[in-house]
Parts: C-alpha cells; sequence; structure tokens
C-alpha cells in the first residue's frame, strides 16, 4: 500500500536505501565476494561479448552496466534497444552472451529478440524484478532485482537495482577471469555507501521541490547534460522528467549541444549539468557556461569531489562506477515534483501503462 504518501513513485523513490541494502545482502557475502549462482559467472567468462537488451528506462540501466562490465571484466559490451535488434539482428562475436534487462520480465519487445536468442543457441541471462515472469522462464538464467513491485508507472527503483546488480555480476565475472581491480573493488562499502547516500539526498527532497517548482513546472521543454556514465544518467533523466511532467526533454551528452541543438536555448531554458566524472569534470563546466551565457537556467548536480560554490545539489563522494545510483535519484525527485506541483496523475501519466505487451 502507499501508506502516507500520496503516490507510489515518492515511495518507491524512498526505499531505494533499502534496496541498496537487500541487494549487498542478497548477493555479497559478508567478505564482500559476490554470492551469485556459479553457472551464471562460468557462462558469462566464456563470453567474448556481452549484448545487453532492454526497452526504457532498463536500456538506460544497460548503458551504466556496460561501462562497469568493460572496466570489471575486460569482455567488450554493447547495448540494444530490444525493439530494434528484434528485427535487425545484430551482428555476432563468436561466443555471444545476452543479458536481457526487465523489471516486468514481460516486455514484447525483449521476448522477440530471446526467442531469436534461443533459436541460435545463444546463452542468456534475465536480470528482472518478477519470479516466474516470462522473461524468467524462457531464458537461460535468471537473477532477481529483489526490488521489491514496484507500481508507479515510472521506473525508479528497479533502475538502480539493476544498476547495482549488473554491478554485482561484473565483479564476480571480473575476479573468475582473475582481473586485479574486481577483485580489490569494495563493492560491499560502495552498495553501502550508495544506501547512505541515497538517504542523504531524499532527506533534503525539500530543496529539490523548490528547485522543480521554479525552473521546471514554468518550462514547456528542458534539457539534461552530462558526459561518460553521467551521459546514461541524462539519458534517464531526461525520460523520467517529461515522462511523468509532459515537460519536454532531452538527454545529452555535454559537448553534443554546441554541434547544433544549442540553437534550442533560450532565455530561461533549465539545463541540468551532470557531473561525476573525474576525466571529463572541467570539460562539462566548460559546457555549463556555453549553455548560460545563452541565457539558459542551469542546474547543477554535482558529485562533492568535484563541487564549487553555487552548485545546486551536491551528490555524497562514491565511486565514478557506482555514481549512477546516486545522481539518477535527484533527477527522479525532479521528475516528481515537477508532475506533483503540475498537479498531474504522478503515478499514472497518460497513454502509458506499466507494462509494454504489444511490439
Ligand atoms: C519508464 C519505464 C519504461 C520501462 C520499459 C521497460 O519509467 O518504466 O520505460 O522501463 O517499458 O520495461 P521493463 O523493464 O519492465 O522491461
Amino acid at each position: 500500500s502507499k501508506g502516507t504518501y500520496e503516490f507510489y513513485m515518492l515511495k518507491e523513490i524512498d526505499e531505494q536505501p533499502a534496496v541498496m541494502r537487500r541487494l549487498s545482502t542478497d548477493y555479497l557475502d559478508k567478505a564482500g565476494k559476490p554470492v551469485v549462482d556459479e553457472k551464471i559467472v562460468d557462462a558469462v567468462s566464456q563470453a567474448d561479448r556481452i549484448y545487453i537488451f532492454a526497452a526504457g528506462t532498463s536500456y538506460h540501466a544497460g548503458l551504466v552496466g556496460k561501462e562497469i562490465f568493460e572496466k570489471l571484466t575486460g569482455i567488450p559490451t554493447e547495448v540494444g534497444y530490444a525493439s530494434e535488434a528484434g528485427y535487425h539482428f545484430p551482428m555476432m562475436s563468436k561466443h555471444p552472451f545476452f543479458i536481457f534487462l526487465t523489471q516486468s520480465g514481460e516486455t514484447a519487445d525483449s521476448r522477440v529478440v530471446l526467442t531469436e536468442a534461443n533459436k541460435r543457441g545463444i546463452p542468456s541471462l534475465t536480470m528482472t524484478n518478477v519470479e516466474g515472469s516470462t522473461l524468467s522462464r524462457e531464458a537461460t538464467y535468471t537473477m532477481l532485482l529483489n526490488a521489491g513491485p514496484e507500481i508507479a508507472v515510472a521506473s525508479t527503483k528497479a533502475y538502480t537495482a539493476q544498476v547495482a546488480l549488473q554491478a554485482i555480476l561484473a565483479k564476480a565475472v571480473g575476479e573468475k577471469l582473475g582481473d586485479q581491480a574486481a577483485k580489490d573493488w569494495n563493492l560491499k562499502q560502495g552498495l553501502s555507501l550508495a544506501a547512505e547516500g541515497i538517504q542523504e539526498i531524499v532527506d533534503g527532497k525539500d530543496k529539490i521541490e523548490e528547485l522543480a517548482k521554479k525552473y521546471l513546472v514554468p518550462s514547456r521543454n528542458a534539457f539534461y547534460i552530462g558526459r561518460g556514465i553521467d551521459h546514461a544518467v541524462a539519458m534517464e533523466a531526461a525520460l523520467k522528467l517529461k515522462e511523468v511532467s509532459y515537460i519536454q526533454t532531452e538527454g545529452f551528452a555535454a559537448a553534443e549541444l554546441k554541434h547544433g541543438t544549442i540553437s534550442l536555448i533560450e532565455d530561461g531554458t533549465p539545463v541540468i549539468a551532470l557531473i561525476d566524472d573525474p576525466v571529463t569534470a572541467d570539460l562539462t563546466r566548460g559546457n555549463i557556461q556555453e549553455v548560460a551565457s545563452r541565457g539558459a537556467n542551469v542546474i547543477t548536480i554535482v558529485g562533492k569531489q568535484f563541487a564549487k560554490e553555487g552548485d545546486n545539489i551536491v551528490l555524497p563522494e562514491i565511486d565514478y562506477y557506482l555514481s549512477a545510483l546516486l545522481s539518477v535519484v535527484p533527477t527522479q525527485l525532479l521528475a516528481y515534483f515537477a508532475s506533483k506541483n503540475k498537479g498531474l496523475d504522478v503515478d499514472k501519466p497518460r497513454n502509458l501503462a506499466k507494462s509494454v505487451t504489444v511490439e
């Protein structure tokens, strides 16, 4: 039930610290070693390429997963829209392994790809929140997100659970392959920092509501920008905001704006910039200058290590590869508060259903 919450979306955003702790307990032992079915770890370890297929928010979680898998396992990883791959099957490497990310486990677009994978004898894993769901039953292996039922149409806690679970699997596979960085990666501490960090962010939600009211509610459009993992988060943040608030929003690789889209920036256009990538933090600051000088209202969401005077939302420090677990949360809250303050039905945006069982 919603309990004292007006909408499930906020309840589910608030549940994310508990989800991080549960995944840590369920999939890491006391010493921090991954507890993942050995058959799954073996199967992924033998792959020469990982292919992640998903739709919508789950696809965006896959974009983050790609960065983590490549970093920790050294296995090249591709991410595709299931809806595209189903009818334009990508060229395969010799030993592919497929991962399906799907909260519901019922997404028709993903099922088309899995059916084809099964025809070709390609081993597969479904990461899903729903035990016994169709994609879980039809794939070779399943890992459960254990995020608890997600009722709001807009996905929140399933996204962070998917990012965390991909990190756990990546660490398990990296360790199996003898990767020192994977062995040294203190993921147990990372997930604990994620739980604490998310809690800190949701505790500061009033400030985020003020930003949503001031900058987003009056606007017809908005942009999210970021580089690296922040680019992936920018795409998810844009989907969430447009989905529940009906504000037309695009997520962009920060430097790409100047290659065309910057012509859309006018006086007062909200541009929300994410900065968590140590390699490109300064470059993104430059991109912020470019849009600010054209009149944009810039909101910054910045990891503590990179924070400067005047930043709007400062995130607790966390490993870059886990940064999506924190940076996405203020964007979920911005979407929630924009929708709520426009008087919309946050949990049931128009034209949408929770699971999309048609192609
Ligand atoms: C967005 C959203 C959708 C789903 C997409 C995939 O908030 O919820 O974009 O992420 O329809 O659904 P699943 O993960 O159930 O396959």
